[in-house]
């Protein structure tokens, strides 16, 4: 209890206030005899401990955070006019990193992708960055989502999570063949989270002072240099230490160690998204950096541990739909799903009025014209709670806004998106495995596969993995198919092939 005003500081009290008569001992008939219903603090006791939990996050359970900075240190204004990203702008920050499918007491180093979620309490209201640690993910529409999650979780029978589960689904969906390259590499295993990258994935519009609309890219690059895991450290680690991630980064925190990153932007221009070789919104694909570099923006610190890790960290609702002046979302029908599914899950998961609570609540002033609800704590007074209102109460200025859209024109359908020159699902893949990793990762990337694949994946799934791979690569694809033939069966990795 911080309240200093609270007279009853030498003991505990009651939900209301009151002196607790014992933390103890429950008020009975005689020393052995039966508990008594008007004892309203033991009571109180069991039903709000009964309560005290809140569900877990349907994806991304398992994680942990901690409050920064973030400081522009370039002149990007020719780019946007959001306050944060002006020159010499600090904006106090929140960041939560977490794994993908695991629950919330899973081992912080099973391979999966890790979330990257920022908040920015910016002066124009609350920016979201949800990402992960890859510039690319599984799926292109929102409508396959909750397939591809159910398909990392858990079976309906056994409960178990199941290998073969999973390569049904990203086999049956050759779109995922880019992120599951990254997943299978060493990105699927880092070794804190200190040591990892964070990107923004989907492509977003920044807008300037004029009124000029660009594409960008977010890139987090850590200044602590990537560092991983390979498969029999990460499993030793998730024996040893389940929170291992969570208990690094608080511990370095503490010491004083306060990690940081670079974040750099790809910027593309407004006009160029129609013809770019890729389709610059679908979210399996990366931009060329050689089309597109990096251009600095600014530095993240964390240098603040939570004082609560439920109040702050478990109740944060992050969502991509939380954008301010000077951005905007774009045509990636991922992102689009997004902006809708997050604010609408935290409603299920923390309550009506979770952007009431401190960790969500803006630095700047609200007039929100939403009410009530279950626990509402702030509230307007008597004012208007309706617009238009002559009660004084301002409402949305429209006057010289225009939204930060996108023209769209056509009729409704529904369809995968329009194919630009080369876009395909495993050139870029491709690309990665043959131009990116070097020897020893492609190796890496190939015992992990097969050990994967050996973890319990049959007939016909097993057979369209193989041609999967040799769709990405002929000769990764036929190194993995010769491993698992020969059951050459490296250990799986911590977290697989429990089925
Ligand atoms: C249509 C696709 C997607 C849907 C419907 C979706 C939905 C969700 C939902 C409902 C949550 C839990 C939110 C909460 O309870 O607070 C969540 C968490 C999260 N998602 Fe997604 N997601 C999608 C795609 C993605 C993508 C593409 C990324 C990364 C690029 C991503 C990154 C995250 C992260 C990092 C979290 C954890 C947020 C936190 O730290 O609290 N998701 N997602």
């Amino acid at each position: 209890m911080s309240d200093s005003n609270n007279k009853t500081a030498s003991g505990s009290t009651t939900g209301a206030g009151a002196p607790a008569q014992s933390d103890r001992n429950s008020l009975t008939v005689g020393a052995n005899g039966p508990i008594l219903l008007h004892d309203v603090h033991f009571l109180e006791q069991m039903a709000h401990f009964n309560r005290e939990k809140v569900p877990e996050r349907q994806p991304h359970a398992k994680g942990a955070g901690a409050f920064g900075v973030f400081e522009t240190t370039e002149d990007v204004s020719k780019y946007t006019k959001a306050a944060l990203f002006q020159k010499a702008c600090k904006t106090e920050m929140l960041a939560r990193f977490s794994t993908v499918a695991g629950e919330a007491g899973s081992p912080d180093t099973w391979r999966d992708v890790r979330g990257f979620s920022l908040k920015f309490y910016t002066d124009e209201g609350n920016y979201d960055l949800v990402g992960n640690n890859t510039p690319v993910f599984f799926v292109r529409d929102p409508m396959k989502f909750p397939h591809f999650i159910r398909s990392q979780k858990r079976l309906p029978d056994s409960g178990l999570r199941d290998n073969h589960m999973q390569w049904d689904f990203w086999t049956n969906n050759p779109e995922t063949a880019h992120q599951v390259t990254y997943l299978m590499g060493e990105r699927g295993l880092p070794r804190t989270w200190r040591h990892m990258n964070g990107y923004g994935s989907h492509t977003y519009m920044w807008v300037n002072a004029a009124g000029e609309k660009f594409w960008v890219k977010y890139h987090f690059h850590t200044n602590q240099g990537m560092a991983f895991f390979n498969n029999a450290e990460a499993s030793e680690m998730a024996g040893k230490d389940a929170d291992f991630h969570r208990r690094d980064l608080f511990d370095a925190i503490a010491r004083g160690e306060h990690p940081s990153w670079i974040l750099s932007v790809q910027v593309m221009p407004y006009a160029d998204a129609k013809n770019y070789r890729f389709n610059p919104f679908d979210l399996t694909k990366t931009w060329s950096h050689k089309d597109y570099p990096l251009i600095k923006v600014g530095t993240m610190t964390l240098n603040r541990n939570p004082e609560n890790f439920f109040a702050q960290i478990e109740q944060a609702a992050f969502s991509p739909g939380n954008i301010v002046p000077g951005i905007g979302l774009s045509p990636d029908k991922m992102l689009l799903g997004r902006a809708f599914a997050y604010n609408d899950a935290q409603r299920n998961r923390i309550g009506t009025n979770f952007h009431q609570l401190p960790v969500n609540r803006p630095k700047v002033p609200v007039n929100t014209y939403m009410f009530d609800g279950q626990m509402a704590y702030e509230h307007s007074g008597n004012a208007p709670v309706y617009v238009p209102n002559s009660g004084g109460r301002p409402w949305a200025d429209e006057t010289g806004k225009t939204e930060d859209g996108w023209e769209a024109d056509g009729d409704m359908v529904r369809q995968a998106y329009t194919l630009h020159p080369e876009d395909d699902d495993f050139g870029q893949p491709g690309t990665l495995v043959r131009d990116v990793f070097n020897d020893a990762q492609r190796s890496a990337l190939i015992e992990q596969v097969a050990g994967s694949l050996l973890g319990g994946v049959r007939s016909p799934v097993l057979e369209r993995a193989f041609d999967y791979w040799k769709s990405i690569d002929a000769d990764v694809g036929r190194r993995i198919e010769e491993k698992v033939r020969s059951g050459q069966a490296p250990e799986p990795a911590a977290g697989e092939g429990e089925a």
